[in-house]
């Protein structure tokens, strides 16, 4: 069972974005299902580090996207960008040294985190960057 699921109300009216963000959930219900289904730390530890390599991939192009287009509010967005990067590459560095496990905190952390940002920050660029003809 998925941790969390596509739907509209998530679309930032970017196409390439709205494929991006997709996958970042595919990847954290891959996880969460490998997590559940007791896979390997072998197993697990991909899932978690193309994880962190496709954020950080997302976060490079949105960041583009934005600086590109002279958006406002461009360095906060890019703060939390980096904020959320740091949490999760030291988790990554904790799991790869055996101090940390997959768990629900983890998950619920990644998927609250990865929600509230698509819904709130980076809704907020929708209508700009539609209006510089990106969509
Ligand atoms: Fe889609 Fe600002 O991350």
């Amino acid at each position: 069972m998925a941790l969390i699921n596509w739907e509209n109300s998530y679309s930032v009216k970017v196409k390439n974005v709205d494929t991006q963000h997709q996958k970042l959930f595919t990847l954290i219900n891959d996880l969460y299902d490998a997590m559940n289904q007791g896979k390997g730390r072998d197993v697990t530890g991909k899932i978690l580090d193309e994880l962190v390599t496709y954020t950080k991939t997302h976060f490079a192009y949105e960041e583009q996207l934005l600086k590109g287009n002279g958006y406002p509010a461009f360095a906060a967005h890019k703060a939390e960008h980096d904020l959320f990067t740091g949490k999760v590459v030291d988790f990554q560095k904790q799991y790869q040294e055996g101090k940390a496990s997959l768990a629900l905190p983890l998950m619920t952390f990644l998927k609250d985190w990865l929600t509230n940002h698509i819904r709130g920050t980076d809704q907020k660029y929708s209508s700009f960057l539609n209006g510089k003809g990106v969509s």
